[in-house]
């Protein structure tokens, strides 16, 4: 498995933390205050104290990251006692089966070793019925950061389809000069 460095985590939380996905992705997303929410790769933990932040009454929200460094600024950085942030990846998801309503992966699943594993296993750990978003760069030619075949986005939404989520849908947002991506579909 391929683990981030302290130096590289600590840079990527500075420089990156605030980036203007973390807040668009946030406005994106829909949920109830009730539900379980699971952020995969969640870096720094911003995506989930802007998601608390502007939403005090969710209980349980909770991130992973296969970097401690990552779970250690997360849990520096925390905004709010209902937040779990724990060391984990998204190949092997320690939580029971059918435990999600609503799972986010925000620039994390082209770093994945194994992404047709972690999505197999986050599937398990989702609900019937319940959403997965998923946000990424969108790079020059609007290509996804994938190898081949998955850098193309209409192959990234089919791959969404064959791995067997439903209503999958695709959108693009631009913001100054950058762009992104921005896909949901439900188990
Ligand atoms: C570019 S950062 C994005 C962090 C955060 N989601 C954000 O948007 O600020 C990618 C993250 O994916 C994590 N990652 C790498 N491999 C992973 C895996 N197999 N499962 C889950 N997360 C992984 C990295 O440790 C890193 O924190």
């Amino acid at each position: 498995m391929i683990i981030w460095n302290d130096k590289d985590s600590e840079f990527y939380v500075k420089n990156y933390g605030n980036h203007f996905s973390v807040q668009l992705f946030s406005q994106l997303i829909s949920f109830k205050s009730d539900n379980f929410i699971l952020d995969v790769g969640c870096g720094g933990g911003q995506l989930i104290n802007n998601i608390v932040n502007d939403n005090k009454l969710i209980k349980n929200i909770y991130g992973i990251d296969p970097s401690s460094k990552m779970i250690e600024l997360s849990n520096k950085n925390k905004t709010n006692a209902n937040v779990s942030f724990i060391k984990g990846y998204a190949e092997k998801i320690e939580f029971k089966d059918n435990f999600f309503d609503i799972v986010l992966i925000l620039n994390s699943i082209f770093h994945w070793e194994n992404i047709e594993k972690g999505l197999l296993e986050i599937t398990r750990v989702m609900k019937k019925n319940s959403i997965i978003y998923i946000g990424e760069e969108r790079l020059r030619h609007g290509f996804l950061h994938g190898d081949n075949e998955l850098k193309h986005f209409k192959n990234f939404k089919n791959f969404l389809n064959k791995k067997g989520f439903r209503d999958v849908i695709r959108k693009n947002y631009f913001f100054e000069n950058e762009g992104f991506y921005f896909f949901s579909g439900k188990k």
